[in-house]
């Protein structure tokens, strides 16, 4: 067994490191998942006899997953696998531990715990995201019966997730931005312009770990758009069958028909 009291380089550098994280500030981590992550402890030599432990919880380092010690001469290192499925690895000379294919419920507190006569430990917070989607921009005014000059009101649209914003920007300048903790509703922002017409807008989705931009292309919202909205705007009130000789009468809707003989078909403006 080893000596329990002597002072090892390795010892003072963790008292050292000790002191300077004596704030209690936990170390903050952001990563997007299905990547290899390891969790630096900046320290370069522990003791080679040191036992090494690391755990986790979503929100208490209380589940023990790594347990690395000195048995007899010889190290032992346990990884308690069924929650990291094989994915983890330690690194006895750093502390440092690796994790691949991290996946967001593998977000919460890590904690190292060193032993070397006296116990340190030091504290992580792991976030784990998934990329944010590309967000989608659409004209708002598609579905309301409104005049043509109205109808270009382009919404840009994402699904919501962990710190996901939403903003537009103007040229290179943000102009707007939103965003909720309300995960399960869908992102909506309308970009709030009279005129979208000479600038360029980019609408961009955005986590700690990724983004997306779509830019609008204003043809493709709006004049198209212009189109669809002056049919939508009519409903098919009645119809009769080719070649009828049936005097024709005003609807009760109060359009009138259409007096073309090959025209079956009388539209009605729809009242809101
Ligand atoms: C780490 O967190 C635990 C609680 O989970 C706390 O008892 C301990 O003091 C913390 N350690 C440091 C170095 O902040
Ligand atoms: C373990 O950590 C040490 C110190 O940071 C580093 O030099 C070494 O390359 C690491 N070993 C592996 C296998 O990553
Ligand atoms: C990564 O983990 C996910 C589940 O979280 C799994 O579906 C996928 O196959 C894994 N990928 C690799 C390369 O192991
Ligand atoms: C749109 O802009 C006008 C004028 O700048 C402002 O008064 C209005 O609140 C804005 N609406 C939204 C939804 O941002
Ligand atoms: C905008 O959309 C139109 C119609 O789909 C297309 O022809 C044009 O190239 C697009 N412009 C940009 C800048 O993507």
């Amino acid at each position: 067994m080893f000596s329990q009291y002597r002072i090892h380089p390795a010892l003072l550098l963790l008292l050292y490191c000790l002191l300077c994280s004596a704030g209690g500030e936990v170390v903050r981590l952001q990563e997007l998942e299905g990547n290899t992550v390891t969790i630096h402890t900046g320290l370069t030599e522990a003791q080679s006899d040191a036992h090494i432990l690391w755990f986790y919880g979503p929100e208490n380092a209380e589940i023990k997953i790594v347990n690395s010690e000195s048995f007899e001469g010889k190290i032992i290192t346990n990884y308690y696998s069924q929650i990291f499925r094989d994915s983890l690895q330690l690194n006895r000379t750093s502390g440092s531990l690796t994790i691949r294919n991290i996946s967001r419920e593998d977000s919460g507190v890590y904690k190292l715990q060193i032993i070397t006569g006296i116990s340190l430990d030091w504290n992580y917070s792991v976030d784990v995201y998934a990329p944010v989607l590309k967000p989608v921009i659409r004209n708002q005014a598609e579905k309301r019966s409104v005049s043509l000059r109205e109808s270009c009101s382009p919404l840009c649209s994402v699904e919501n997730g962990k710190d996901v914003s939403l903003s537009w920007y103007e040229e290179r300048e943000r102009i707007s931005s939103i965003s909720s903790s309300d995960s399960s509703e869908r992102l909506y922002l309308p970009l709030n312009k009279t005129n979208p017409d000479c600038s360029t807008y980019t609408c961009v989705a955005a986590n700690p770990v990724s983004t997306q931009t779509t830019q609008l292309n204003i043809t493709n919202i709006c004049i198209k758009t212009v189109c669809e909205d002056a049919e939508l705007n009519y409903a098919e009130v009645k119809t009769k069958p080719h070649g009828s000789n049936e005097a024709h009468e005003v609807n009760r809707a109060g359009g009138t028909e259409v007096q073309d003989q090959t025209e079956p078909v009388v539209y009605s403006p729809i009242r809101t």
